[in-house]
């Protein structure tokens, strides 16, 4: 873990960094009034109301919702986790990102040391075993192997596929040097402790495949037998930087041959990979002996807008196919589309690539079964549908999938398919379908108060802040958002801020989300209007105050006569109050 960016590095990088470039460099814009269009980059359509405003440094569809600022589009559109998109935004700027240090600088900068030893380490096992295929005295009956597999040394070095030789201290010998480095190697489970404390190799006379986390780090090791007793393969265990539900294998490998990837296919085995790589279909990942993850399909569907899923017909693919279908539901947004591709029995992607070649191969990735297809076909399957009791079995099984889907479009596929299959009309079933709490349209549900509307203007305008003295006496009104207003009127006031560097702000508070809201909130009002409107607001609170507070100390009076500086407030307070009456 490198330190934290500071935040003051990303106020100034947004201020250097104009969103309609950045966008612009991704998706061309189109001039359109004071704004720029295009069509939307996160979900299909025809007509363009992805909208970037320069002034507010903000992008926003109004078709779909997403929005952000030049940092959350890079997010989004790059598939990049968020210190990724700042240090990408900050390259395109050709800017260094600094870090600064946290509250315990020692215990970090351990944690960093191991870290990066446990990277050296795996990378070195890595290397170990890519050397032993070589070198090695089994190397050329292992070699043969990989030849009788169909795999050249150019995939084999690709891979960095490698020999765990035949002996109990191989790789033990080569990296454990002292008792640190045994203890360490363990910890990477690269080497076992036995019950009299002696130390032996984990992996022994097996092919060896690495690994690679996103970034390219050896995480972990598939370890295939050659012949003799024993599972056919053996992975690494779970261990502090491995963690077999976030890791696909090949996934690395999968970015780094193809500038975009513009499908990904989910197969099951290393080897099913490789053998595709080898044939030229260079976009294959496998997720880890289980059952592919909400997080691995999340992972995937930031790089690509395709995947496929591809299994074995047989029951044991099925199964796999329907739970990476599960895992997928929240993450089916407009524009992305996962598919699925049976194989035919005693196949599997490497010997049925093999038997067809690639382009017929690719031909059925192309023509795979599409989601909306198989998510019917795998729930009708065991149901009569043209009974009653199979109709309304279907709807039960059918309807808390239905509602876990994020986009709209695909809950409106589904439910339209849905009833056409039980003869009822579409809108009459939407009504018993919900739509995920989470995907309600913004603009829509919030009420607008007072207070949201001041909030929301000084989001969107944040020049505001600086036309209007702090009222600091106002955070005791007695009224939910003041803090957050007032907050956001000190940050206004204190520097000049776009609406991108002041949500930035807030990135990861509580806050983020209902600002996010009011953010993209359209009021409708000239830009003369704003100032006017945000003006009455606050002069409404001020008298909202004045109200509690002269309430507060007549209230104050029925039990204890008010001392002189007390008397004095009051009278000011009726005196304003009697002024504004005139008003
Ligand atoms: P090949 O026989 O080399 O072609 O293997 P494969 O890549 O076709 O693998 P297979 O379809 O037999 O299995 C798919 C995946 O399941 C493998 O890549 C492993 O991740 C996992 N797997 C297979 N066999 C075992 C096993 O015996 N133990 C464990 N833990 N995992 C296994
Ligand atoms: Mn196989």
């Amino acid at each position: 873990m490198a330190g934290l960016i500071p935040k003051s590095f990303i106020h100034d990088l947004l201020e250097r960094a104009d969103v309609v470039e950045v966008v612009d460099s991704r998706v061309p814009l189109k001039k359109a009034g004071r704004n720029y269009q295009a069509c939307c980059p996160f979900h299909n359509e025809k007509s363009p109301s992805f909208t970037v405003a320069p002034d507010k440094q903000f992008y926003h569809c109004f078709g779909c919702g997403e929005h952000g600022n030049a940092i959350d589009f890079l997010m989004k559109f790059d598939g990049l986790e968020f210190p990724e998109a700042i240090e990408e935004l900050a390259h395109m700027m050709g800017l260094e990102v600094p870090r600064e240090t946290t509250a315990d600088p020692a215990a970090d900068a351990k944690k960093r040391a191991q870290e990066s030893s446990d990277y050296e380490q795996m990378e070195r096992a890595a290397k170990f075993f890519a050397h032993q295929l070589r070198r090695h005295e089994n190397s050329a009956a292992v070699i043969d192997y990989l030849k009788g597999r169909g795999l050249s040394g150019e995939i084999v070095k690709q891979f960095q596929i490698g020999y765990a030789p035949d002996a109990w201290d191989g790789l033990l010998s080569a990296l454990a040097k002292d008792q640190r480095s045994k203890d360490q190697l363990v910890d990477l489970k690269l080497i076992n402790r036995n019950e009299q404390g002696r130390y032996y190799d984990f992996f022994r006379d097996r092919v060896m495949f690495p690994i690679r986390d996103r970034r390219g780090r050896v995480v972990g090791f598939g370890g295939r037998i050659l012949d003799g007793d024993g599972p056919k393969y053996l992975n690494s265990p779970e261990t502090r930087i491995f963690h077999k539900g976030r890791e696909l294998y090949g996934f690395y490998e999968a970015r780094q041959a193809n500038r975009e990837l513009e499908q990904v296919v989910i197969v099951e085995g290393y080897m099913d990979v490789v053998a595709l790589a080898q044939a030229g279909i260079s976009y294959a990942v496998a997720s880890l002996g289980t059952a592919t993850t909400t997080d691995q399909l999340q992972m995937l569907f930031r790089a690509t807008r395709r995947v496929v899923c591809c299994y074995d017909g047989d029951r044991a693919g099925r199964d796999a196919a329907w739970r990476a279908l599960e895992n997928a539901l929240p993450l089916l947004n407009d524009g992305v589309e996962l598919s699925f591709l049976f194989l035919p029995d005693g196949e599997d992607p490497d010997t049925l690539v093999r038997k067809i070649g690639a382009d017929e191969f690719r031909k059925r990735l192309d023509k795979a079964q599409s989601f909306t297809d198989y998510f019917f076909a795998h729930l009708t399957d065991t149901i009569d549908v043209n009974s009653d009791s199979g109709k309304s079995l279907l709807l039960k099984q059918a309807k808390p999938l239905i509602e876990r889907v994020g986009s709209e479009f695909y809950r409106d596929t589904l439910m339209e398919r849905l009833a056409r299959l039980l003869r009822r009309e579409a809108s009459q079933l939407a009504a018993q379908i919900k739509a995920p709490a989470t995907q309600k349209a913004p603009q829509d549900s919030l009420k607008m108060t007072p207070m949201r509307r001041a909030i929301g203007l000084l989001v969107q305008h944040p020049q505001l802040g600086r036309e209007i003295p702090l009222h600091s006496e106002l955070s005791a009104l007695k009224q939910p958002g003041i803090q957050l207003l007032l907050k956001l009127h000190e940050q206004t006031q204190a520097q000049e801020l776009t609406s991108a560097q002041l949500l930035e702000l807030w990135r990861g508070e509580p806050e983020e989300k209902p600002l996010r809201q009011l953010a993209r909130w359209q009021h409708h009002l000239d830009s003369e209007k704003v100032t006017q409107e945000f003006f009455d607001i606050f002069a409404y609170f001020i008298d909202q105050f004045v109200e509690q507070r002269a309430n507060e100390l007549l209230e104050k009076e029925r039990t204890a006569p008010l001392n002189k500086v007390e008397k004095q407030e009051y009278l000011t307070l009726l005196q304003y109050l009697k002024d504004r009456g005139k008003r």
